[in-house]
C-alpha cells in the first residue's frame, strides 16, 4: 500500500514515516519546508531527500528509500503533478502551519496554508480516486474545555481563541461533510494532545525554525543552555502546583497510532468519518515536565514565573479508550521515556538538524 504523507518531513512526519516504513507500508514523502530544514548542502545529496535531512535520517534508519518531492499544497498545479506521476493508495495529511500566536498575528497565511492546501489535496484525491484519508487535527479544537478528560464527543469549535484551532477546526467539518455526501471515502481524524519526545536513536527529533513555542523543546534548549531561562506562563491555575496542566504523549505512540488508523482502514472498508483523540490520559503539569526533564538530564532547569498567556487553559487531558476500542491501539510509553528520549535528541543534536557554525565546511 503506497502512502502519501504531507508535511513529512517535519517532528510528527518523520516519526509518522519511519513507523509506516517499519510497519511494511510504502511511503511517498513532500514537504514544503515551511516548518523544516531545508539544507542546500543537502540539495546535491545522492539520497534524492533534497533537503530533507530528517528523512534522510530515517532512510538510513530503515535501510529504505523514501522517494521526496518538494511539494507546495496551495499550488494547485504541484499537487495535481503528483497524483499525475504517482499512484496513492492513501493520504496521511500532516502538512500545516502550527503556530498558534503566529497564526493570530497572519491570519490569511494561516487559512491559507491550512484550509485551501487541505482543500487543493482534497480535491485531488477525490479526482485521482484516493478515498482513504488520515487527517492530523488537534486537542485545540476543544477549545476550553467544559468536562475532563475530554472525549470525542466532548464539545468543539466553541472558544477558539486562535486561528490554528479555527483551520483544524474548519477541516474537521469539510471531512464530516464529505463523508456524509459521499459514501466511498474511509477518513479518519486524529486529534493530538501534547506530542513529545524523539524517535529512541536520537538521530530524529523535534527541530523547531526560531524560537520554540511548545513547552517541552523549550525547556530542552535550556537544559542543554542554547536558551538561558525558561519562562513559566503563570503559577496561579487552579491546578495542585499552579502551573498549566497538559496530556504530553510520546511521540512514537503518536506516530503509531496513525498506522493503526491506517491498518483499521485497510480492514474496514466505507468507515465514512471516525474521529480519536491521541493522547496518554494523563496530565501532567508545566513543574511536573521540568523535574522530569531534569532527572532524565541530570542537570538543573532555571525557570522564572511570568505573566499568564492571554487566554491559556488550566487542565487539558484526554480519554483516550476509544483508540483502543476501535483502532486496538494505547500509549506505551510514559514520562520518563518522553523525557530520555527527548534529553538523548537534545543532547545529541544540540542545534537539531543544522550543524553548528564551526562544523560547516
Ligand atoms: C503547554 C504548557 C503553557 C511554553 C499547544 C498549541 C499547539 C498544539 C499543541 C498542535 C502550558 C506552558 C509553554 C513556555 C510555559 N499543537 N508553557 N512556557 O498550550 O497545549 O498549546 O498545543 O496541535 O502547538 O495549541 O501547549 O506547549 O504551548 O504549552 O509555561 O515557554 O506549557 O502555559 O501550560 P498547549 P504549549
Amino acid at each position: 500500500m503506497k502512502v502519501l504523507v504531507t508535511g513529512a518531513a517535519g517532528f510528527i512526519g518523520s516519526h509518522v514515516v519511519i513507523c509506516l516504513l517499519e510497519s511494511g507500508y510504502d511511503v511517498f514523502a513532500i514537504d514544503n519546508f515551511s516548518n523544516s530544514v531545508e539544507d542546500d548542502f543537502l540539495q546535491k545529496d545522492k539520497s534524492g531527500l533534497g533537503g530533507a535531512e530528517s528523512l534522510k535520517r530515517v532512510s538510513e534508519l530503515t535501510g529504505k528509500d523514501i522517494p521526496f518531492a518538494k511539494c507546495d499544497l496551495k499550488n494547485e498545479q504541484e499537487v495535481e503533478k503528483l497524483f499525475k506521476t504517482q499512484k496513492f493508495d492513501a493520504i496521511i495529511h500532516l502538512a500545516a502551519l502550527k503556530a498558534v500566536a503566529k497564526s493570530v498575528e497572519t491570519p490569511l497565511e494561516y487559512y491559507s496554508n491550512n484550509l485551501i492546501g487541505s482543500l487543493n489535496l482534497l480535491n485531488m484525491c477525490k479526482n485521482y480516486g484516493v478515498k482513504k484519508f488520515i487527517f492530523s487535527s488537534s486537542a485545540t479544537v476543544y477549545g476550553l474545555p467544559k468536562e475532563l478528560p475530554i472525549r470525542e464527543d466532548s464539545p468543539t469549535g466553541q472558544g477558539l481563541t486562535n486561528t490554528y484551532g479555527q483551520t483544524k477546526f474548519m477541516v474537521e467539518k469539510i471531512l464530516m461533510d464529505l463523508a456524509k455526501a459521499e459514501k466511498d471515502w474511509d477518513i479518519v481524524i486524529l486529534r493530538y494532545f501534547n506530542p513529545v519526545g524523539a524517535h529512541p536513536s536520537g538521530r530524529i527529533g523535534e527541530d523547531p525554525l526560531g524560537l520554540p513555542n511548545n513547552l517541552m523543546p523549550f525547556v530542552a534548549q535550556v537544559c542543554i543552555g542554547r536558551l538561558p531561562v525558561l519562562k513559566i506562563y503563570g503559577d496561579k491555575f487552579d491546578t495542585p502546583d499552579g502551573t498549566g496542566i497538559r496530556d504530553y504523549i510520546h511521540i512514537m505512540d503518536l506516530a503509531r497510532g496513525h498506522v493503526s488508523a491506517l491498518d483499521h482502514i485497510k480492514k474496514n472498508k466505507q468507515i465514512g468519518c471516525e474521529i480519536y483523540n491521541l493522547g496518554t490520559g494523563k496530565g501532567y503539569s508545566v513543574l511536573e515536565m521540568v523535574a522530569a526533564l531534569e532527572k532524565a538530564s541530570g542537570r538543573k532547569i532555571p525557570i522564572e514565573i511570568s505573566a499568564q498567556r492571554p487566554v491559556d487553559v488550566a487542565r487539558m487531558y484526554c480519554d483516550p479508550s476509544l483508540a483502543y476500542e476501535k483502532l486496538g491501539w494505547r500509549c506505551e510509553y510514559g514520562l520518563s521515556e518522553m523525557c530520555r528520549d527527548l534529553w538523548n535528541w537534545q543532547i545529541n543534536n544540540p542545534y537539531g538538524y543544522t550543524k553548528p557554525l564551526a562544523e560547516q565546511v
